[in-house]
């Protein structure tokens, strides 16, 4: 059975949240690599076909609640919605209610309702008699119309009639015909059988149609959902369970007997309904429809929940909501994320799918009375918002809680302030643990790839991108780096990784393998092509020489990183490691040895670095292109000549400052690496954001397969580094 119990989620990157679900079984292999790629998105050529006058596509977030358990199912909760902290309520009322054994739901039978109303009947008495008498008749002229959903074990099921009167006092019969339609909403098809017998029904009225159609009251498709929650489980903060039990019973009970508030109760309750209808494609206007048409079914506009105090003071929660709602058809089969969010749920049938929204019904309308009735909904609002603005700004989890309080302090819950803060915070940390070390990280402006075949490549280096503070340590020894998560003790016996490397420094700087304390900062993120282990060797070994108090010069410092990088990488071309020590742009070759030339500028070009979601992993990259260039190497080869004619052009152009040129050569690059196969669908879209939003050139930079993308920008660079924020990217600018 799967599990759907996920913590932390929201830390998560989205593609490590993606990971997780599909370890977990709730995504396949193909739907994991669907949304890691975006490519779940109804596509404007598909969405032209479902409806008219199309423009576009219009997006919104598509989220997951855990740790849902109904009737003892583990369920997963794919939600479609913009408004902030409806997921998390729904997560921790769903973990909350896990430990009182889950939700349980039922729904008695599920059918669809349509009316064909009838008018100008002279004796409406006697038209009720012939259409009772009439009713078998009806049904099988029903069914007769749809014999593929009577072979689905649907159909025409019953026949009600009610007798109405029109505001001028008219006679109005209203004909219902009761549709089971199976695992489809059965809008369409209630529909058509309408049509189809309201003549008959018209003519055994001796009347006139005048409307054919289904009703949306679904009170012949009512779900309930009940949930227990502990009375010892429910306080939050100075709040007491039982406070907060007879509080939520009070907010209630409020609503009971206040249609003004019963609104906003109930809204609540659709914020969980509705996310869940569209995340699996169903008509969510159908559903609000029914569910407030039920609301005030006897007169008064109430709410759909019910709390109250069980015999042992626990919490008792109970939905009664209308649902009908489907698993095919629809827009369903024409939206790639509907059906995704459909495989997601797990769901079986149109029903248990219903039982699922019922659940998330009720536990949206716990989790918001919980909210509401003891610290307000506005601080969690914003404490939620902050802990995602602060997750998406890159908070390392040592900074993490110190980062979200001093956003919610500021009143400033944007990814600039995180960044800001994350900074200033960085810049305490290194004052505080001085002496230090200084290192550069790498940016490949052209060449790479084409520099394995010993072709030339253009690189510059991002200058003081990594610092390093070394202390003696009695608690053992230890690295923290917060921008990566790192905060841990060394084990010098390791024979691979940083703690290798750290032992292997000391080594080369003859000193014996006492305890330290190193904290690095980094600007640089990890595994994204921009040289970052080769800047940490670097400045370690500063921070340690300086800590030390040892001699050092820029060749030793090169030469022992690149001792740290063949412990990493293999054989490594030693570009990261000399231009991480010396912060100078360059053009290189590597023939057997690296061969380097330095270049001057006169400026700091205005380059921006954008980091995708994915990790690319240089030595996959470099393997593939191998294999490939195998398989090709005369026109792998012609490639790689004309990156190199590329790369020294570059050097020229760059020395000059002659941007717009060697913007072009960059987008010619980026071609020639998207034809050597390295580039993803997410690195496209960086580029192409990039591009559009004013960049001169953008292109893969470094191993590809992931990692990131340099965009050069010599006008608009403001421009481009906020459409590529507001995309989600994190974007580094070369300091000036
Ligand atoms: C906000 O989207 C929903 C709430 O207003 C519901 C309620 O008041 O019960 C918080």
């Amino acid at each position: 059975m799967k599990d759907s119990r996920l913590s932390g989620l929201y830390k998560l990157s989205i593609a490590e949240r993606i990971s997780a679900l599909q370890r977990q079984g709730w995504l396949s292999a193909a739907d994991a690599e669907r949304l890691k790629n975006g490519v779940q998105v109804l596509s404007p050529v598909a969405a032209d076909k479902i409806t008219e006058n199309v423009v576009g596509v219009f997006g919104l977030p598509f989220s997951i609640a855990p740790n849902f358990l109904i009737n003892g199912e583990d369920r997963m909760v794919p939600l479609v919605v913009e408004e902030p902290s409806i997921v998390a309520a729904l997560s921790g009322a769903a973990r909350l209610a896990r430990k009182t054994g889950g939700f349980e739901a039922c729904c008695d039978e599920s059918l669809l309702a349509g009316q064909i109303h009838v008018t100008g009947s002279t004796d409406p008495a006697a038209a009720v008699d012939s259409l009772r008498a009439a009713k078998d008749s009806v049904l099988e002229h029903a069914n007769a119309v749809h014999p593929r959903l009577v072979k689905r074990g649907g159909g025409a099921r019953d026949m009600e009639v009610r007798l109405l009167e029109l505001p001028d006092g008219a006679p109005l019969i209203a004909v219902h015909l009761l549709v089971d339609t199976v695992d489809a909403m059965g809008a369409n098809l209630v529909n058509t059988l309408c049509e189809a017998v309201a003549p008959r029904i018209a003519d055994l009225c001796k009347g006139a149609a005048a409307l054919r159609i289904l009703s949306n009251l679904a009170d012949r498709s009512i779900v309930t959902a009940t949930v227990r929650f502990a009375v010892d489980d429910l306080g939050i903060d100075e709040f007491s369970g039982t406070k907060l039990r007879d509080a939520i019973i009070l907010a209630n009970d409020i609503a009971s007997v206040d249609p003004h508030r019963a609104a906003t109760h109930n809204k609540g309750v659709m914020n969980g309904v509705d996310a869940l209808a569209i995340a699996t494609g169903n008509d969510w206007r159908a559903i609000e429809a029914g569910a407030h048409a039920y609301a005030a079914r006897d007169g008064q506009y109430r709410p759909l929940t019910r709390w109250k105090a069980s015999a042992t003071g626990d919490l008792v929660g109970e939905i009664a909501i209308p649902l009908k709602v489907g698993t095919v058809g629809g827009t369903l089969d024409a939206n790639p994320a509907a059906s995704l969010g459909l495989a997601i749920t797990g769901t079986k049938s149109a029903t248990d799918l219903a039982l699922l929204m019922a659940a998330v019904g009720l536990a949206q309308n716990f989790a918001a009375l919980r909210a509401l009735v003891s610290s307000g909904i506005q601080k969690g609002h914003m404490k939620l918002h902050a802990r995602s603005v602060a997750a998406a700004a890159g908070t390392p989890e040592a900074d993490f809680e110190a980062v979200v309080a001093q956003l919610i302090d500021s009143g400033e819950v944007k990814s600039w302030k995180a960044r800001e803060i994350l900074d200033q915070l960085r810049a305490t940390q290194v004052s505080q643990n001085a002496p230090m070390g200084t290192a550069a990280g790498k940016v490949i402006l052209l060449g790479e790839h084409a520099a394995v075949y010993g072709r030339h490549a253009l690189a510059v280096p991002v200058v003081d991108a990594v610092s390093a503070s070394v202390q003696s340590s009695s608690g053992g020894m230890s690295l923290v780096i917060p921008a990566w998560g790192i905060a841990r003790n060394l084990d010098y016996d390791n024979a691979t990784g940083i703690d290798a490397a750290i032992g292997l420094i000391l080594k080369r700087l003859q000193q014996p393998l006492r305890d330290y304390a190193i904290h690095v900062n980094s600007a640089l993120p990890p595994g994204m092509g921009l040289g970052s282990s080769a800047a940490v060797a670097v400045a370690v070994t500063r921070a340690f020489c300086h800590y030390l108090d040892i001699d050092i010069n820029d060749e030793r410092v090169n030469e022992i990183a690149f001792d740290c990088e063949k412990l990493a990488h293999g054989t490594p071309s030693g570009v990261d490691n000399t231009i991480s020590t010396y912060a100078k742009p360059m053009l290189f070759r590597n023939e057997g040895a690296l061969q380097t030339q330095w270049l001057t500028l006169q400026e700091v070009p205005p380059l921006l670095i954008a980091s995708s979601h994915e990790t690319g992993l240089t030595g996959k990259q470099v393997a593939g292109v191998r294999q490939r260039y195998g398989r090709s190497p005369a026109r792998y080869d012609a490639i790689f000549d004309e990156i190199d004619a590329l790369s020294l052009a570059g050097a020229e152009l760059l020395q000059a400052r002659n941007y717009d040129e060697l913007a072009l050569l960059m987008n010619i690059c980026h071609g020639l690496l998207n034809a050597i196969e390295v580039s993803t669908p997410q690195l496209e879209h960086i580029v192409a954001l990039a591009r559009q939003a004013g960049a001169a050139g953008a292109k893969l930079t470094g191993g590809g397969g992931g990692g990131s993308v340099v965009a050069l920008c010599p006008a608009n660079l403001a421009r481009v580094q906020d459409a590529l924020q507001q995309a989600g990217y994190r974007v580094m600018v070369l300091k000036q």
